[in-house]
C-alpha cells in the first residue's frame, strides 16, 4: 500500500467518491456528482492522503488546518475530516497507517492537537484521543418565554442572512475563539461554505456597538419548528436578548430548538420555562467530539494551576516521552526530563483528558489511560483544573 498526499482537483477523482459512499445517499445520481466540484473550494488547503493499491486508491483521510483554544491559548489544530475506506478493502489496517501518516505530517507542520466527530469513540481511543462533552440541545415553546417580551434589556438585535452579517459573525466567532477552552475555528476558506450557501438567518445581540450574542437559524414551517445553532453569548445579557428575539415568534413556531454548552442549564433561563434539554449519543450518527495532544512542548506557557509533577506518556508516536509539569508560576512549564523517575504514566488519551480539564486524574486511571498514585493526582488535579471544552465547528 501506497500513501499519497493529493491535490485539490484530484479529490474528484480520489477522495471524494469515497466518502460520498461512506457518508451520503449512494450510489449518488449524476447531478449529485456534478454537485460535488462545487465543494472544491471549501476544501482547498485541507490535507488529503489517500492510501493507493494497485493504482486504485482504496482509502482517504483529510485534515483542515483549524484553530483551537486551550485553557486561554490559540494553537492550530487539525480537524479530521472524510475518513473512509472502500468497504472491499475495510479491517485491513488501511486507516489506521493513514492516520498516523496523517497525524505525523499535521504535527510537524505545527499543529498541537487535533480534533474529530467520531464514528464510533473506541476506534479513535486506540489513537490517542479522548472524549468532549457533548452540546446539549434545548427545545422550547417561545409561549414560555412571555418574560422576556417585557424585559427592558439594553442594546439591541440586528438581524439579517447570514450572507449579509457574515463578516461581523466571523469577528465574534474569533473572539470567542480566543476567550473559549475548547473552542475551534475553521480557517476562512472552509467557514465560507456557510456564507456562499446561505441557507440561515443571522441575528447577533449587541450592547454599546460591541457584540454579546449570535446565533443562525431556519423556520422548517408555519406551526413548526425554528431550529437554531449554537446560542452563542458572552453572558446574560446576551442571551436575554436573543431570547427575547425568539420570543417574538410565539405567533408563528411551535418550538424552538438551539444547542448550548455542556455546563449550561436552560432550565433556569425563566421561570415555568418547560426546556427539554438532551444530549443524545448513538453511533455512528451522533457523537460527542473528541480530541488530542499532538505535542507536549507546543503546552509550554499555557494557563495552569499550582502543582509539579514528573509523567511519562506512554504508547504513542507522537507524544511519547517523560516530561516535568510544573505549574506553580500560573503557566505551564514543560521540560523533557529523559533521565527521571515519572510519578505516573499516562497514555495519550490519558494526559489529553487532562490538559482539556474533561477528566479526574483518578477517572483518567479507572478509564485505563494511565496509572496514577494519589500524590500524583494531587498535582495533576492542581495544573489541570476541570474545564467544560466547547467545541463548536462540527465537520
Ligand atoms: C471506519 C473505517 C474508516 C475504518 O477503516 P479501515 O481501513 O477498515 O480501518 P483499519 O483496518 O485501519 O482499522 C484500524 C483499527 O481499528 C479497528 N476497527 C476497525 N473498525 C472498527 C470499528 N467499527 N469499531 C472499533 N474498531 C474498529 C481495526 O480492528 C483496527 O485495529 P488494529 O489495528 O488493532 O487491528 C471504515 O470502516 C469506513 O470507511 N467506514 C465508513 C465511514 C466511516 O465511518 N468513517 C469514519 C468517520 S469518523
Amino acid at each position: 500500500m501506497a500513501i499519497r498526499r493529493i491535490s485539490s482537483e484530484e479529490r474528484l477523482t480520489t477522495s471524494f467518491p469515497l466518502q460520498s459512499y461512506a457518508f451520503e445517499r449512494s450510489p449518488a445520481n449524476a447531478a449529485a456528482t456534478q454537485e460535488t466540484r462545487q465543494y472544491l473550494p471549501y476544501n482547498e488547503g485541507n490535507v488529503t492522503l489517500v492510501a493507493e493499491e494497485s493504482d486504485t486508491v482504496v482509502a482517504a483521510a483529510s485534515a483542515i488546518p483549524m484553530r483551537q483554544n486551550i485553557r486561554g491559548t490559540v494553537f492550530p489544530m487539525a480537524g479530521i475530516a472524510g475518513v473512509a475506506t472502500h468497504p472491499l478493502a475495510r479491517r485491513q489496517g488501511h486507516v489506521r497507517r493513514l492516520l498516523t501518516q496523517l497525524l505525523g505530517e499535521m504535527r510537524d507542520e505545527g499543529h498541537a492537537a487535533t480534533a474529530l466527530y467520531p464514528f464510533r469513540p473506541s476506534f479513535y481511543e486506540r489513537f490517542g484521543y479522548v472524549g468532549f462533552p457533548k452540546p446539549r440541545t434545548v427545545t422550547f415553546s417561545p409561549a414560555d418565554l412571555n418574560h422576556f417580551l417585557r424585559l427592558d434589556l439594553p442594546g439591541e438585535v440586528t438581524w439579517q442572512r447570514i450572507k449579509d452579517g457574515y463578516d461581523t459573525y466571523r469577528d465574534f466567532i474569533h473572539r470567542s475563539l480566543a476567550e473559549r477552552h475548547g473552542f475551534a475555528a475553521f480557517p476562512d476558506y472552509r467557514a465560507a461554505r456557510q456564507r456562499d450557501s446561505d441557507e440561515e438567518w443571522l441575528v447577533m445581540a449587541v450592547v454599546d456597538g460591541e457584540t454579546v450574542g449570535a446565533v443562525t437559524y431556519r423556520i422548517e414551517d408555519h406551526a413548526g419548528d425554528l431550529l437554531a445553532g449554537d446560542l452563542l453569548t458572552t453572558g446574560p445579557v446576551g442571551r436575554a436578548l436573543l431570547l427575547q428575539f425568539f420570543a417574538r415568534h410565539v405567533d408563528q413556531v411551535a418550538r424552538v430548538t438551539t444547542t448550548v454548552s455542556a455546563n449550561e442549564s436552560p432550565e433556569l433561563w425563566a421561570t415555568d420555562f418547560a426546556a427539554h434539554t438532551e444530549a443524545k449519543i448513538s453511533f455512528p450518527g451522533s457523537s460527542a467530539p473528541m480530541a488530542r495532544i499532538l505535542s507536549m512542548e507546543a503546552l509550554h506557557g499555557i494557563a495552569a494551576g499550582p502543582g509539579r509533577v514528573t509523567i511519562e506518556v506512554v504508547d504513542d508516536p507522537f507524544i511519547a516521552g517523560t516530561y516535568l509539569l510544573n505549574g506553580e508560576g500560573g503557566r505551564l512549564e514543560v521540560t523533557a526530563e529523559r533521565a527521571a523517575t515519572p510519578a505516573a504514566t499516562l497514555t495519550a488519551a490519558g494526559i489529553s483528558a487532562l490538559v482539556y480539564g474533561v477528566l479526574d486524574p483518578v477517572e483518567v486511571a479507572l478509564r485505563g489511560f494511565g496509572a496514577v498514585p494519589d500524590a500524583a493526582a494531587t498535582a495533576l488535579r492542581g495544573i489541570f483544573p476541570p474545564r467544560t471544552p466547547r467545541l463548536f465547528a462540527s465537520f
